[in-house]
Parts: C-alpha cells; sequence; structure tokens
C-alpha cells in the first residue's frame, strides 16, 4: 500500500494549536511542548532567558492561567541579537495580553541573562528555559546558572544544532530528555544537575 501525501493536510502542523485555542505560528511544537510540559509540571515559577516577540512565552503563560497558578519571568537584553524581534517587552506583552493571560501570571525584566540568573538564589524556580545568546560561551554559563537556579532545565533551542549551542550541550553533558522539533531539539534536565 503506499500512502500518497495529502496537500490538504500540509496545514496539519499547525492544527494542534488550534486544538488548545492558540493562533497559528512558525513554531507549533515548540508551542505546544511549552504548553503541555508547564500543563504538566503546575511551576509556581518560570524563567525564560530569550523572550523575543513570545513565541515560547505565550504557550507557557497559557498553561499557568489554565493552571490557575504560576508566574512567568520573561527575562531579555532586547539587543535584538539571535533570532531577537523585540526590542522592548511591549511586543510580547501585547501577545500575551492578546491570547488572555492575565498580567499577573507573567512579568518581565529587562537584564543580561547573566546578571540576573547569578541574582537569583539555589532552587528558587521550577523551570530555567535558555533561550537567550546562543554562543557557546554564553549558551554554557546560562545553561550552568540554570541549573544551580531550576528544578528543571529546558533548553529550548533553534539553535541546539548551531555549533556554539550543540558545544555547550556536549560540554554540560547533562542528563536529560532530547526531543527533536522543527528548531533544532530541545533538552530537559529533570532534576538540577549532572
Ligand atoms: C531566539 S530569541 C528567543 C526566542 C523566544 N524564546 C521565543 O519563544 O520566541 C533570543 C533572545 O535572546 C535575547 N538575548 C540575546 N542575548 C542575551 C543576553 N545576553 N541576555 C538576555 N537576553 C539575550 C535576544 O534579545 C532575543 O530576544
Amino acid at each position: 500500500m503506499s500512502l500518497k501525501f495529502n496537500k490538504k493536510h500540509n496545514d496539519m502542523q499547525n492544527k494542534p494549536e488550534g486544538v488548545i485555542g492558540l493562533p497559528p505560528s512558525k513554531f507549533p511544537d515548540e508551542r505546544l511542548f511549552l504548553y503541555a510540559l508547564m500543563r504538566a509540571i503546575q511551576p509556581k515559577k518560570v524563567i525564560e532567558i530569550g523572550v523575543s516577540a513570545g513565541v515560547g512565552m505565550v504557550a507557557g503563560c497559557r498553561a499557568l492561567k489554565e493552571n490557575g497558578q504560576g508566574v512567568w519571568v520573561g527575562v531579555d537584553d532586547w539587543s535584538t541579537k539571535h533570532g531577537g524581534k523585540a526590542r522592548s517587552p511591549d511586543v510580547p506583552k501585547k501577545n500575551v495580553i492578546k491570547d488572555g493571560t492575565p498580567e499577573k501570571f507573567f512579568k518581565f525584566v529587562s537584564s543580561d541573562s547573566q546578571k540576573y540568573l547569578k541574582s537569583q538564589p539555589d532552587n528558587s524556580a521550577d523551570v530555567v528555559i535558555v533561550d537567550g545568546n546562543h554562543s557557546f560561551e554564553f549558551a554554557y554559563k546560562d545553561s550552568i546558572e540554570a541549573i544551580r537556579v531550576s528544578r528543571y532545565l529546558v533548553l529550548v533551542h533553534d539553535a541546539c544544532n548551531l555549533p556554539g549551542v550543540h558545544k555547550a550541550c556536549n560540554k554540560l553533558s547533562l542528563r536529560g530528555v532530547f526531543i527533536t522539533s522543527s528548531r533544532g531539539y530541545y533538552m530537559i534536565n529533570v532534576g538540577g544537575g549532572k
């Protein structure tokens, strides 16, 4: 039996977002992954390093709203480096609010990733998502701090297959779960350490 690719289903990758009511995006599986993870973990505090226009934040905040608890802290220096599309929190804020999540579930910190993470106590967040500067130096340093600060580390890199981030993942040699996605891969390190 041969299965013919049905062009009508070309749009299937956008359908699951519709199931949870999110508008279609360029990165549907990233959004679904973050949404499902946050619904499962029921975090009280999530730190996202690298927010840009808020593709991940919209989905994560939706989950927190449905959980009825938690705060999503979006940290960005708005440098527009490494895929940054926003020069201020106004853009992601508008997107999250447009999706219906009230402001009590999120806040923004305009800061360099290292400065912010270093100011955070050990184990003070449930999840830290590392998606800021994709150079080896930052991917590595941010992940080290994220492991210290969080119970779960999630590397959501469209750039996991880029040399700097890939090298950092190897050097960290974290125990984790790797999930392939359209943007490279996600890595979840459960238990905050090697
Ligand atoms: C790939 S984008 C983040 C994408 C976002 N997570 C999403 O779901 O669409 C990377 C972001 O990291 C930010 N960034 C780059 N270097 C940074 C640094 N050292 N500290 C904080 N943010 C940084 C950029 O301004 C950019 O917005």
